[in-house]
């Protein structure tokens, strides 16, 4: 089973493979940015990913456009268009 770590505080969640990035976390109760309630619009739902970025689903046709139009570093991903498939660790600079 997948292991999401919160890299300051090194929390860790088990979520089964292919969950729901920002769900996954906003189950376990760790808060996310968001404005549009995950429909790929408000790009808020931005998180780090320190480690495991190959664990990740690849970017859709949504958060390409949300990348492009946001200027996301390559080490960012919209977690509500993200699905864990293996071990990650990622940061928020509100957490
Ligand atoms: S929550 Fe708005 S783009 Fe992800």
């Amino acid at each position: 089973m997948p292991q999401i770590v919160l890299h300051k505080s090194q929390t860790k969640i088990d979520v089964p493979a292919g969950a729901n990035l920002m769900q996954s976390l906003l189950s376990a109760g760790v808060p996310v940015a968001s404005s549009c309630d995950g429909d790929g619009v408000c790009a808020k739902c931005r998180l780090e990913i320190i480690a495991g970025e190959k664990n990740l689903s690849p970017r859709n046709e949504t958060e390409i456009f949300l990348a492009e139009t946001n200027e996301l570093r390559a080490d960012e991903r919209i977690s509500c268009q993200t699905q864990v498939l293996g071990d990650i660790e990622v940061d928020a600079g509100y957490w």
